[in-house]
This record gives C-alpha cells, sequence and structure tokens, in this order.
C-alpha cells in the first residue's frame, strides 16, 4: 500500500481547534465563568463557518461533494462495516453523517447561546431581548442544553467509529491522518492545496488572531458585555 496525503493542515488544525474549543465550552459552563463561555462560543463559530466555507472551497476528501451521503453508500458501507477492504478514502458514510450533524448542531447551540445570553444576562449582540418577553423564559436555556448535550452524543459516537476503525481496518492508518494527514491506500490518492486554498487559510488565520487579540484589548465589547 501507498503512503497519500488526505488531510491538509488546514483541515487538521480546524480539527484540533474544534475539539480544543468545545472541550473548553464545556469547561466554562458554569454561571461565574459565563463571559468566557460567551467567548469560546464565539470563536467556534469563526471556526465552524470555515470549516463550512472548507467544505465547498478546499481540497478533494475534505469538500461536502466527496462525503459518501447517499443511501446506497451508507447501505453498502454497513453490510461490509466488517471487509477489512477499504472502500473510502476520505471520511465513511457513518462519519460523515456524524461530521455534518456535528456542524448543524454546533450552529444552533452557538445561536441559542448567544439568544439565551442576551434574554437571560442582558449582554451580547441581543442584549436587548432582555427587555423582552423572552426574558426568563427557560426554554431557551433548555433548548441550548439539549443541543449542547446531542453534541455529547455525537462526540461519542465519533470517538466510538474511531476506536472501530483501529481496530477492524488499522491497516489503514485512520487514526494517525488526524495528526499527520497520510493514510495508507491502494493508489496515490495525495491531495495537494492551490493558491487559493492557502490564502483563504492565511486569511482565517489572521481573523481567528484578530479575533484574540481584539476580545483581550476590549475586554467589554459588544460580542459579550
Ligand atoms: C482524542 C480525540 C479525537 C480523536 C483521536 C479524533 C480522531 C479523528 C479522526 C481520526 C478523524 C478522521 C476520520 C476520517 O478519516 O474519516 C477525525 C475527524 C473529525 N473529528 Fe475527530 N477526533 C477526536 C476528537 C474530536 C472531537 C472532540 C470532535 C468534536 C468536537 C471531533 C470532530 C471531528 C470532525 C468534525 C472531524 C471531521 C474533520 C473534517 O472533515 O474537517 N473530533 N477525528
Amino acid at each position: 500500500m501507498i503512503k497519500s496525503y488526505i488531510w491538509s493542515i488546514p483541515t487538521r488544525v480546524f480539527h484540533w481547534l474544534f475539539a480544543l474549543l468545545i472541550l473548553a465550552a464545556f469547561l466554562t459552563d458554569e454561571d461565574s465563568l459565563l463571559y468566557y463561555h460567551a467567548l469560546i462560543g464565539y470563536g467556534l463559530l469563526f471556526v465552524v463557518i470555515f470549516r463550512i466555507l472548507w467544505g465547498f472551497i478546499g481540497p478533494k476528501f475534505s469538500r461536502f461533494k466527496d462525503f459518501p451521503l447517499s443511501k446506497n453508500e451508507v447501505k453498502d458501507f454497513l453490510a461490509e462495516i466488517f471487509n477489512k477492504k477499504q472502500k473510502h478514502v476520505g471520511h465513511n458514510p457513518l462519519a460523515s453523517f456524524v461530521m455534518i450533524s456535528m456542524f448543524v448542531v454546533c450552529v444552533i447551540t452557538i445561536f441559542t447561546g448567544v439568544i439565551t445570553f442576551g434574554a437571560d444576562e442582558g449582554k451580547g449582540i441581543v442584549s436587548f431581548l432582555n427587555n423582552s418577553s423572552l426574558k426568563d423564559m427557560k426554554l431557551l436555556k433548555e433548548v441550548h442544553e439539549l443541543f449542547a448535550n446531542l453534541f455529547i452524543a455525537l462526540i461519542v459516537a465519533h470517538l466510538a467509529g474511531v476506536v472501530f476503525d483501529r481496530v477492524f481496518h488499522t491497516q489503514y492508518k485512520t487514526l494517525n491522518s488526524i495528526f499527520d494527514g497520510y493514510k495508507m491506500t491502494d493508489a496515490n490518492m495525495s491531495i495537494s492545496l492551490n493558491i487559493f486554498q492557502k490564502i483563504s487559510f492565511l486569511l482565517f488565520v489572521i481573523v481567528l488572531v484578530s479575533f484574540i487579540v481584539f476580545s483581550f484589548m476590549y475586554p467589554n465589547n459588544i460580542l459579550v458585555s
């Protein structure tokens, strides 16, 4: 088998930033840490928006159109789930569904979080909701928590999939691929980034760093005050 470069640096940077920020969001889920929880939520939004854009402009395997999501692909995959032979070089169909669900659930969780922050705390970009009928509406917070819990379920499913793959398809080195970008494939399937993709990633890094600097310089900015 051949070592092919499947996950470029932007995809891997996204992965670990996403995992880190999600962890930080759960660790700051306390009244006394709400300020940081909100900031992390905005950071997550940047990161997820980048990944969604990357799903359209990124390289092969990271693009959504390369995610095997059709009914037949799912059926075939399930029928041959224990088969040692690899059909999918990028994400397999179940992984693709989990990943898309993560992006959707994450965006909904952030959106409901911003509204709850405004309505309950009178803070953030929709602080005016604190003077509306949404104030003290428990439902908002409950919906936010429901989606956060749903996200935990998706992480568990994801990690179970990673372990399954490690046990039954060890030879393809999927687990290593999220660290070094390489999987083992039958033929050379390596990707490379074009100049437009490199510039897009650079812009994302600049915006993210600017956001972090901005948050330190203006701790009482409109997003959280
Ligand atoms: C120790 C923890 C983790 C490990 C070892 C891990 C491992 C992996 C691996 C191996 C892949 C590539 C799967 C494939 O080739 O189909 C992947 C993709 C992915 N993982 Fe994780 N993961 C971890 C934690 C997380 C967490 C906590 C999240 C969510 C917050 C997450 C979200 C994702 C997403 C969204 C992708 C798709 C990446 C993309 O296409 O951009 N992972 N992960």
